[in-house]
């Protein structure tokens, strides 16, 4: 865990926070001292007044903003608040993400849109808002080095083909060269942007991959590490990607994945 120093004096947005790993990355943001804005959904309001809740019992300061990432207009206005409430912003977390999975035959037009627009326009709108705020801001070297910090919640399937996820891994696919032609377009205003790519993590979107004994063997032959990955795992590789411990990164994708991505079936095979 990282103490207050790490991100004292800085502000940061997390997307998709109400649950998963967007709570937990909020929940480790302010205790490294950053001022956090916790975006939800309105019907995860009671989650995130919650959250907010157990930030500010614990001496860090947050707030709830309500915003489909995927709406122009609710992003634009989720940023004015988070600036109106805090000054400005120097952290965004792109992590709001959903999964509606079908055989590749059976997707509908409607499944694939909402993937490919939660997932991916929903991080292109944050990331653009983010941009235009670290620039309209300018350089606060006593802050933080950089002009501002992006990580776009990625995964394993950036890399891994997924049968019966097409619009998922898609999603995440296109993602990784958004996050890279960010991470060029801005690298001499020293905006860092990077992606980290979870493997299998215990949360909601994936409940029925560990919830059962015989499900959860069958993950675990995927993940040579030998365990499920905790929110805090990648909370942690966050807190780590936005603080001037990583000044020099950007435009990677950091896997943190128990070694998912290094094909364990090729152990004794191939
Ligand atoms: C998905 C999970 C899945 C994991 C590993 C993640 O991106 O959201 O459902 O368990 O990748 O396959």
């Amino acid at each position: 865990m990282w103490d207050r120093d790490l991100l004292s004096g800085q502000v940061a947005l997390v997307t998709g926070a109400s649950s998963g790993i967007g709570r937990a990355c909020a929940e480790a943001l302010a205790r490294a001292g950053a001022r956090v804005a916790v975006n939800h959904l309105p019907a995860e309001t009671a989650e995130a007044r919650s959250l907010v809740g157990s930030i500010r019992d614990a001496g860090g300061e947050a707030i709830p903003v309500v915003a489909d990432v995927s709406t122009e207009d609710q992003v634009r206005s989720m940023f004015a608040e988070v600036v109106g409430a805090f000054g400005t912003l120097h952290i965004l977390v792109n992590n709001a993400g959903i999964q509606s999975d079908a055989a590749f035959t059976d997707m509908t037009l409607d499944q694939w849109r909402k993937v490919i627009e939660i997932n991916l326009t929903g991080q292109f709108l944050c990331a653009r808002e983010a941009v235009r705020e670290f620039l309209r801001r300018g350089p606060q070297p006593e802050v933080s080095k950089a002009l501002g910090k992006i990580v776009c919640m990625s995964s394993v399937h950036q890399t891994i083909p997924w049968a019966g996820h097409a619009n998922y891994a898609a999603s995440k696919g296109g993602l990784a060269l958004l996050m890279q032609t960010i991470a060029q377009e801005f690298a001499s205003h020293r905006i860092r942007v990077n992606a980290i790519a979870p493997g299998a993590i215990r949360t909601p979107i994936n409940r029925d991959a560990w919830s059962s004994e015989e499900a959860a063997e069958e993950l675990l032959a995927l993940i040579p590490y030998g365990r499920i990955g905790e929110p805090g795992d990648i909370a942690d590789a966050v807190c780590w990607l936005v603080s001037d411990l990583s000044d020099y990164v950007t435009g990677t994708t950091l896997y943190v994945d128990g070694g998912m991505t290094l094909y364990p079936g090729f152990r004794e095979n191939g």
